[in-house]
């Protein structure tokens, strides 16, 4: 008994140093110390020895089986520590690495544009609304003052979606003035953005696709003082105090007086070139007091009432801005392009 002692132990020994994982320390224990181990049967066939063996060999036993617990926590403790180690060598992250950049969008300069033009409106008391862009001849045309085969209507080069039904794109937002006036009564100070359309063939100041901003003020008593003050406010928001600002008259048939208003071209300083086609100014809007005949259409009576009106042209602002010298450049699409604002 002594003997077989001897040879389980040495031999759990030397099996126990070439251990090498968690696993195979389990299986270790089981051989030897599990309930059909090796040392586990000896203990048990204890009982079946004579007093005398029963107890030599009993206390050599358990002495081996402290023995073998202490060398199994021991060894435990040790692969824990291994395998620890290869886990955090495994999943080490190395933080001195560059990290992979994160493509970060940006805002359309036509959508930047929008925002800070309604910013400067709404801030001066002006509340924005939208409308339709599939319009009819009514609001396009008619109500602003331009009947059928008015030689005028050549100014809107027109997409028609039903001619019969007078069903059209919108060529600018001014039916937005008929829609609103329709609907409220005076005093109205309001801005109406969104996208217009024309039927023409694109060139680096033509697109067929376009933003405008259309204004409109009617109460008691507004002038044309009115309209120059705000439009000059705006300029002086949008391009610092700086920069020149213009007014000449023009023709809109839905406004008497009308007027445009230019900004100094400083791309060239005023000596002509691309963006401004060799003017050194760069028309931006056109303008008016809103004409009596459309008050009276939508039952204001221009006795007692007066407004003024303007249609912006929205990507003349970040080409004056930025110096862009094609309006195609806007929607085509061109990252190398875009990624510039
Ligand atoms: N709707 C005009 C256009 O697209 C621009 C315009 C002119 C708008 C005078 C107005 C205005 O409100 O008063 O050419």
């Amino acid at each position: 008994m002594q003997s077989k002692l001897e040879e389980i132990r040495s031999q759990a020994l030397s099996e126990l140093e070439r251990v090498g994982s968690l696993k195979e320390l389990d299986a270790w224990r089981v051989s030897y110390l599990g309930r059909k181990g090796k040392l586990t049967q000896i203990l048990r066939s204890l009982k079946d020895l004579p007093l005398e063996q029963r107890r030599e060999v009993g206390s050599a036993a358990n002495e081996l089986k402290e023995l073998l617990e202490e060398r199994l926590a021991e060894r435990e403790k040790e692969l824990q520590e291994v395998e620890l180690s290869v886990y955090v060598e495994r999943s080490r992250l190395d933080v001195t690495l560059p990290g992979r950049p994160i493509e970060l969008g940006r805002l359309h300069p036509t959508t930047q544009a929008l925002r800070q033009i309604c910013e400067v409106f709404s801030s001066m008391g002006f509340e924005i609304v939208e409308g339709p862009e599939v319009e009819w001849d009514y609001y396009n045309f008619e109500a602003l003052n331009i009947p059928p085969e008015h030689p005028a209507r050549d100014m809107w080069a027109t997409l028609w979606i039903d001619p019969e039904k007078g069903m059209l794109l919108r060529t600018h937002t001014s039916p937005m003035q008929i829609r609103l006036m329709e609907k409220r009564r005076p005093p109205i100070r309001a801005i109406m953005p969104g996208r217009v359309y024309r039927y023409e063939a694109t060139d680096a100041t033509h697109e067929s696709m376009f933003y405008q901003v259309e204004g409109l003020a009617v109460d008691k008593g507004i002038s044309l003082a009115h309209l120059k003050g705000t439009l000059y406010e705006f300029a002086r928001r949008l391009f610092g105090p700086g920069r020149k600002a213009r007014f000449r008259c023009d023709y809109f048939p839905f406004v008497e007086p009308g007027v445009e208003m230019a900004i100094e071209c400083l791309r060239c300083g005023g000596e002509g070139c691309r963006v401004c086609s060799g003017q050194g100014w760069v028309e931006i809007l056109g303008a008016g007091m809103v004409h009596p005949k459309v008050l009276e259409r939508v039952g204001y009576d221009p006795e007692v009432y007066t407004g003024f009106a303007f249609g912006l042209g929205v990507e003349r602002i970040p080409m004056l801005k930025y110096g862009i010298d094609d309006i195609r450049l806007f929607y085509s699409n061109d990252l190398r392009f875009l990624e510039q604002f």
